[in-house]
């Protein structure tokens, strides 16, 4: 075996070696730092050996044209030596054939290593994304968990709540804000779930997820701290001065026969930011 073709061969081997142990670092637990220098390592050896292999190995072919008329009989040491060629290149074939091999042995134990990253995605979020925890009859509450009732709010006020049983939870989170009852100008199918004048919106910022933790009664907006996103609350929490591409969720409420407030639903939309299934 050439020099050239050792050095391929040598490449290669290292890069199997690397990735089938990067992947048995994995499966035991995983190293951050170990996995790391293996990938560059069998990355690094699959690339060494095509560099070599293709700048060495590979025969330069040039055009080269003989006129048929000045052809002259091949000699009995032409023939020889054409006999020679094709045997010494039997050999080389069959180096050829092991250096393939390795490169193949190479490229699938890549291809293992490279089922690492699709296991580490963990679990499919499912709808976890599009709904949170309000369901119908969920009773708002505050963080500590103290259940807000019709009178809880003073008009021009707001508070932070959640369904009972979930406080802090991070996306269920909503503002709830007392208006005067003609002031709001929600759509028909929304304005029952803001009864007396108290409306509720998702508390998480549409631009970039911010929570929302300014209200200026005077003008009836919520104000995004991040960025400035400025929503009307009267008016749907439609976006009115920022960054944010669309409007608050509501959470449509009904004031329960024991004056508490209660969830009638899901958010209208889902919270947050767009992500590939939104707008
Ligand atoms: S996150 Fe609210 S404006 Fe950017």
């Amino acid at each position: 075996m050439k020099r050239d073709e050792r050095v391929v061969a040598a490449a290669l081997g290292v890069s199997i070696l690397a990735a089938l142990t990067l992947f048995v670092v994995y499966v035991r637990g995983g190293n951050p730092q170990a996995e790391g220098a293996l990938l560059a390592l069998a990355l690094g050896g699959v690339g060494i050996g095509l560099l070599v292999w293709a700048k060495r190995l590979m025969p330069h072919i040039r055009d080269e044209t003989q006129p048929r008329s000045k052809t002259a009989p091949a000699t009995e040491a032409d023939r020889e030596a054409a006999v020679e060629t094709m045997e010494s290149g039997v050999e080389e074939i069959r180096r050829r054939r092991f250096l393939s091999r390795m490169l193949i042995g190479a490229a699938g134990a890549l291809g293992l290593a490279a089922l690492i990253p699709i296991r580490s995605l963990g679990r499919s979020p499912g709808d976890s994304l599009v709904h949170t925890k309000w369901t119908p009859g969920a009773r708002l509450v505050t963080a500590e968990g103290t259940p807000v009732t019709e009178s809880t709010l003073e008009t021009g006020s707001f508070t932070t709540v959640f369904p009972e049983g979930f406080e802090g939870s991070a996306d269920s989170q909503a503002v709830l804000i007392r208006v005067e009852p003609d002031q709001l100008q929600l759509p028909p199918d929304r304005i029952a779930g803001a009864p007396d004048g108290l409306v509720a919106y998702s508390k998480i910022c549409t631009h970039a997820g911010c929570p929302l933790g300014l209200y200026l009664a005077a003008t009836h907006e919520l104000r995004c701290p991040c960025h400035q996103s400025t929503f009307d609350v009267l008016d749907g929490a439609r976006p009115v001065y920022g960054p944010a591409p669309k409007p608050l969720p509501q959470l449509p409420i009904e004031i329960a026969d024991d004056g508490s407030l209660r969830a009638l639903g899901d958010f209208s939309d889902p919270v947050g930011p767009g992500f590939w299934e939104q707008a």
